[in-house]
């Protein structure tokens, strides 16, 4: 990719859901895309840099197997047109993937204990609502066999790619799956420029007090392990300086965002994160979304009727239940759009061995049943949920809704609502939660929801459905302006540019 200036160093990238992971089935080995924003937003980008390696996590057995018969070393995946690992040279998009294999107990501590219920849960303001006991023994040890064995494992492979590179390296960490990799690598390798990106929020020293001092503090060291450490917005930056002030007592300044370190100073930066609009315009244009698109308006669009649409992953925080809820109220109330209005919800279980999310999963079906027994009209079901993993039906929806729900009770960036403002052709209105980090950019276009106010969230979709076609449109155009003029490519120029200035290349 011409466009980015790597400060003429390789690249090593890291994170925990690789862009993509292996199957397998009757007809033999299967690949598949990665789920989630950090993945959508990155694969794009790591498939046009040459000298760059992606270490992640083997997530399936497959994965294990892979690693296994390239002994641990990277591998050469080609992305499109459809994915497999290359041999010599690939003749379209590829990257190449480190899989990281670790103990599965270790992996289990560190994925199903401490990166998702508590960190996730913790960044997310869902944590320790219930009555439960919190942080008992089982707890505390899998912090140290899961999170932090984990953790060093994946320092390592990083440290090794490093090394096999000259000892210089730009690394870039990601996400909260890592909280204390930068400092091991920079051990190893003190020559590289290290930067971590969180894609989560991030709260303030209180909500971080949940936590017990030693656990907090090392992750918080951990971070300050890198040149900058990345969020999506002002307000998470500006939180994570004010936890290494109150929780660490080190020296920070507010105005520029910087934490003092011994005699390093480690900068908070915010770049939110975007999609890539070229590449959506070609999944739009393709044969696969043009057939999900005909049937789509089969089903839902035919003699003037209106589609509502939400598509997430089946994650507490992405709040499905109130935003069905709210949909449910609306129909309560306005039961003249009883049978002329749909509900398209196409949702991918996720993070299913947390019994949270299983839990959740449950909850979905148990109040989509019950709002579906309430307005069921002539056949017809006011809701329509399919639990499926399917990236080309989703833009399909993308391009013909009339309203795209996305309610979170936090998430960092949320990036169905950008790609739905750059694929939607209908004058789709974006209703978006104040919670989410694209509401910091496409606010002003939207229709606000209060995620924890079900009245206000149904009063909002009824605005939304009855908004005059022309202001749908022009708010759909400024909304795709923003998109476009900030993408995921500039997201990463505008890091690289502060880099040089700040890690002293300029
Ligand atoms: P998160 O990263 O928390 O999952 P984002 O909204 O930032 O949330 O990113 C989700 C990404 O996953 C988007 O690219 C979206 O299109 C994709 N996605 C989410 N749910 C589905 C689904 N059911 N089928 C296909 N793609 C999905
Ligand atoms: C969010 C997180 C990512 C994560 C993704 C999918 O986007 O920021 O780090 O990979 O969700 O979650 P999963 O647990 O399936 O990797």
């Amino acid at each position: 990719m011409s466009d980015i200036d790597l400060l003429d160093l390789p690249l090593v990238l890291l994170s925990n859901r690789g862009p993509v992971s292996f199957d397998r089935d009757a007809s033999g080995r299967t690949v598949n895309r990665g789920a989630g924003g950090l993945v959508s937003a990155l694969s794009g980008l790591a498939e046009h840099l040459d000298d760059a390696v992606w270490v992640c996590g083997a997530a399936t057995p497959e994965d294990a197997a892979v690693a296994g018969e390239n002994d641990g070393g990277a591998i050469l995946v080609q992305t499109q047109p459809t994915p497999h690992v290359v041999e010599g040279q690939p003749d379209g998009p590829s990257i190449r993937v480190r899989l990281v294999v670790t103990d599965p107990d270790a992996y289990a501590d560190f994925y199903s204990v401490w990166s998702n219920p508590i960190l996730w849960f913790i960044q997310h303001g869902l944590y320790g609502r219930s009555l439960a006991p919190v942080l008992t023994r089982a707890e505390h040890d899998a912090f140290e066999n899961g999170y932090a064995a984990v953790n060093r494992a994946y320092a390592d492979a990083v440290a090794d790619e490093v090394r096999s590179r000259g000892g210089k390296a730009l690394v870039l960490l990601q996400d909260y799956h890592f909280y204390l990799v930068a400092e091991h690598v920079r051990e190893q390798c003190p020559d590289v420029v290290l930067t971590h990106f969180v894609h989560i929020p991030w709260p303030g020293p209180d909500e971080w007090r949940v936590l017990p001092g030693n656990i907090r503090e090392r992750l918080l060291r951990g971070l300050l392990g890198s040149d900058v450490v990345g969020f999506h917005t002002r307000r998470y930056a500006r939180n994570f300086v004010l936890c290494a002030g109150e929780l660490l007592g080190l020296p920070i300044n507010l105005d520029d965002l910087t934490v003092t370190v011994n005699d390093r100073v480690v900068s908070a930066r915010y770049y939110p994160i975007s999609v890539d609009p070229a590449a959506l315009d070609a999944t739009l244009a393709s044969e696969d979304v043009a057939a999900h698109m005909a049937m789509l308006r089969y089903v839902f669009l035919d003699e003037d009727r209106q589609l509502v649409l939400r598509v997430d992953r089946t994650d507490p925080s992405k709040n499905v239940v109130r935003g069905f809820l709210a949909f449910g109220t609306l129909l309560d109330q306005h039961p003249e759009l009883v049978g002329r209005v749909s509900f398209l919800a196409l949702l991918q279980p996720s993070r299913t061995d947390v019994p949270e999310y299983a839990d959740y999963i449950a909850l979905i079906g148990a109040v989509v049943a019950e709002i579906n027994a309430k307005h069921t009209k002539e056949g017809r079901q006011p809701i329509d949920l399919r639990m499926v993993e399917d990236f080309a039906l989703a833009v399909a929806a993308y391009s013909i809704c009339d309203v795209l729900m996305v309610n979170a009770i936090a998430d960092g960036m949320n990036l169905v609502a950008k790609e739905v403002a750059v694929v939607n052709r209908r004058g789709g209105v974006l209703a978006l939660s104040e919670m989410a980090g694209s509401h910091e950019e496409l606010g002003e276009f939207a229709v606000t929801l209060h995620p924890f106010d079900v009245q206000q969230m149904a009063d909002a979709l009824y605005t939304a459905l009855t908004m005059p076609m022309e202001e749908r449109h022009r708010r759909l155009a400024a909304a795709a302006e923003q998109v476009r003029t900030h993408d995921v490519r500039r997201w990463l120029n505008d890091q690289l540019a502060d880099l040089r200035h700040l890690a002293g290349f300029s």
